[in-house]
């Protein structure tokens, strides 16, 4: 049920399908017999030194995928020099991440109807020490996945016949599971009034997502939260001109990697057009559907200054655990660096329009 999670879109999955096969369409210009020696992938991000320009998505229940999940996802991101970015939908709290790891995080948003919750939930990041703070502003109402509703999926899952038969075949999993920190909801649990036990969680959950969220909710976020912002969810050109208003430092195009709105443009497809009317005011950064390192490589080209992977990550993690998502990471800069060399490029901050065989989604 957790695979099943991941591996999802909203209804038909049509947009999480083209995240992927859109990449397809993108074609390098290949160019011979330059100096690829002195190959550098660093680049700076919000201010910060990192060892490629990727960084991990904020994704809810990693802590279900494997055991202590998010922190074993940090600390492989840590090892690896690129950021992690924590879930407010997370198993393991900002704080036992903090607790665990070296390096400061990001944390991931969403805007809840209870403002005094998400008042001390800014104030938790910040005393974690963050280094940015990313909200989320494509999930005020919920996309439809028919997996997780075939599958009941809630945190911890439901003991009934379809979960006893899902558990009974993953032993490992469970006895695992029974050694974890935490089962359920960290950022949330003992932190609401009233929210005491799990189905308390499950229906404040549910109710909390807000549908009233409008750019001047940033603005309220922007008074209790004076470090690096990052708006994620923008698809639109005007949407990002309004994100650059709204005081953002910078903006995710992303569309949630398939899971809202279906039918939805594929992210690659529009990047280029976001990208030129803002990325001279602020950075411009890129997720969905991402598999390889060529396709960092075709997002950086197309204008985004970082990506990002979701799910080559949580499949990572939970198959190996911290091992399975370096694995992930050093794939993919493995092939960013060696197509990087094959189209010329020695330095990844170069890399731009030049370096494809033309811009397939230019109107
Ligand atoms: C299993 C899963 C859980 C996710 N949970 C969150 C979340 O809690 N917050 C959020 O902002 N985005 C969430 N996302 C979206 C990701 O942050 C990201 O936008 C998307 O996964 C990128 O696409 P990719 O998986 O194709 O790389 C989730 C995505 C997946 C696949």
């Amino acid at each position: 049920m957790f695979f099943e999670y991941a591996d999802t879109g909203s209804w038909t999955s049509s947009t999480y399908i083209s995240n992927e096969n859109d990449f397809k369409n993108i074609k390098f210009r290949q160019r011979v017999a330059r100096d690829m020696s002195n190959r550098s992938l660093d680049v700076n991000i919000l201010g910060q030194k990192i060892n490629m320009p990727l960084a991990l998505s904020p994704i809810g229940i990693c802590g279900l995928q494997y055991p202590n999940g998010e922190i074993l996802a940090a600390k492989a991101a840590e090892k690896k020099g690129i950021p992690f970015t924590l879930s407010t939908m997370s198993i393991c709290s900002i704080e036992d991440v903090a607790e665990n790891t070296s390096k400061p995080f990001w944390f991931q948003l969403y805007m809840m109807k209870d403002r005094s919750f998400m008042d001390k939930l800014i104030k938790r990041a910040k005393d974690a020490n963050c280094s940015a703070l990313m909200v989320t502003l494509d999930l005020q109402v919920m996309g439809q996945r028919h997996n997780d509703i075939r599958n009941n999926l809630e945190a911890p899952p439901k003991i009934n016949l379809n979960t006893i038969q899902q558990f009974i075949s993953k032993p490992k999993w469970c006895l695992d599971m029974l050694k974890a920190k935490r089962l359920n909801f960290g950022n949330i649990m003992g932190h609401v009034n009233n929210v005491t036990n799990l189905s308390s969680l499950a229906s404040w959950t549910a109710d909390q997502f807000d549908p009233t969220l409008t750019w001047n909710d940033i603005g309220w976020i922007r008074d209790r939260w004076q470090g690096k912002l990052i708006l994620k969810g923008i698809m639109d050109k005007d949407d990002a001109k309004l994100a650059v208003n709204a005081g953002a430092n910078a903006i995710i195009v992303s569309n949630h990697g398939g899971r809202q709105l279906d039918g939805a443009p594929s992210t690659i497809s529009v990047l280029s057009e976001i990208s030129e009317e803002v990325k001279n005011k602020i950075e411009v950064h890129f997720d969905g559907g991402i598999r390889s390192g060529q396709d960092v490589l075709k997002a950086l080209s197309l204008g985004a200054k970082c990506t990002y992977v979701g799910r080559p990550y949580v499949y990572g993690l939970g198959a190996k655990g911290q091992e399975g998502v370096e694995l992930a990471l050093d794939i993919i800069y493995k092939e960013l660096d060696l197509s990087m060399a094959m189209c010329g490029e020695t330095d990844v901050s170069k890399v731009g329009i030049h370096n494809l065989n033309g811009n397939p989604f230019k109107k």
